[in-house]
């Protein structure tokens, strides 16, 4: 087993500079803690967890793990924690997994590694169970795994929302672009799309077209069902991506938004605001998952047991770009 003493010898310095390192202290030169981490990494060094108990300190530094750093949503999630957790004297660490499986397996490994007292997770597409040999704490946000206390939004409730708007303008065929539904985000929108259109006699399998949460995915998803034998006359994406894909499909057929089709977006990003027409788009309350997710961490950090999750409400941000169907 690799010990402390292999860790020192390896970097080059002192097993009291490797235990500052794994406790975070302040008192440690960048040069040392570098080759320090280096080392922890080379050898695959795991802290006993006997040792780390005695740690008399904690980091004080927490980690999260998102699927996709260059979408806003996930930005302004990041934000909103990092804010929060500053609050409670807690730095944060970012890693980006780009919805790739191994990459999150190997930042959980390499986070834990660094000592965070807790893990914030946002869980890829297609992940279905996490390994977790540190026991770190571990709370899932925005999207959720079994058997993880995490904080999410109705995403049923925000889909439901979303169709009856557009009922109340007259639409009777509503499309949905979801994302991958092996994934709790995509497949509940899906559920509260289908749930209600189902309750107002307006469900249609043709009208869905599932795939990933991106601008290129929304892009084609909107030219095959513009291609549909009856066109829809409104869509809701399932994230506001795949909504400016869709939006510049219509363009590209000069179709008029929303004179010639409405879209609605999901997450509410101030990128949609900034759009013309600006995006209706169902809202997620992010700085309010951020609370409740730093909450439930510090509270499991501190007692060893997990609060009760939450599922948040939605509201829908009004834009330009719904209206009443065409042949109104
Ligand atoms: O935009 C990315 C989507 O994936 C967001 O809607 C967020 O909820 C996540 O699940």
């Amino acid at each position: 087993m690799v010990t402390l003493h292999d860790v020192a010898k390896f970097s080059g310095t002192s097993v009291g500079t490797v235990s500052r390192v794994l406790n975070g202290s302040p008192h440690v030169s960048e040069v040392a803690r570098l080759r320090v981490l280096r080392a922890i990494d080379e050898l695959n060094f795991t802290p006993n967890r006997a040792a780390q108990s005695l740690r008399t300190s904690r980091t004080t530094l927490a980690g999260l793990i998102v699927p996709d750093i260059t979408n806003s949503f996930f930005g302004a999630l990041a934000r909103a924690l990092a804010r929060e957790l500053w609050a409670h004297d807690y730095g944060l660490i970012l890693a980006d997994t780009a919805e790739s499986l191994e990459k999150q397996t190997e930042a959980l490994d390499a986070l834990g590694k660094r000592g965070v007292d807790g893990l914030f997770l946002v869980p890829t597409t297609s992940t279905r169970d996490i390994a977790n040999p540190l026991n770190i704490p571990l709370v899932t946000l925005d999207r959720t795994l079994a058997d993880l206390p995490g904080v999410t939004s109705d995403n049923r409730q925000g889909t439901s929302l979303a169709v009856s708007y557009l009922h109340g303008w007259g639409h009777r065929r509503i499309a949905t672009i979801v994302g991958p539904t092996t994934c709790s985000t995509a497949a509940e929108r899906l559920e509260g799309y289908a749930t209600t259109t189902r309750a107002l006699g307006i469900y249609s399998r043709s009208l869905i077209r599932e795939g990933p949460f991106s601008y290129a995915f929304g892009k084609q998803a909107m030219e095959e069902l513009l291609d549909e034998p009856t066109r829809p006359t409104a869509v809701i994406a399932s994230n506001d991506s795949q909504a400016i894909g869709a939006l510049h499909a219509c363009a590209g057929r000069g179709l008029r938004v929303p004179q010639d089709i409405s879209i609605c977006g999901f997450d509410g990003s101030e990128l949609a605001s900034h759009l013309s027409p600006s995006l209706t788009s169902v809202k997620q309350p992010i700085s309010t998952m951020a609370t409740h997710g730093a909450r439930l961490m510090l509270e499991l950090i501190e007692t060893g047991t997990a609060g009760s999750g939450a599922v948040l409400l939605t509201d829908l941000t009004i834009g330009e770009s719904c209206s009443v169907p065409p042949s109104h």
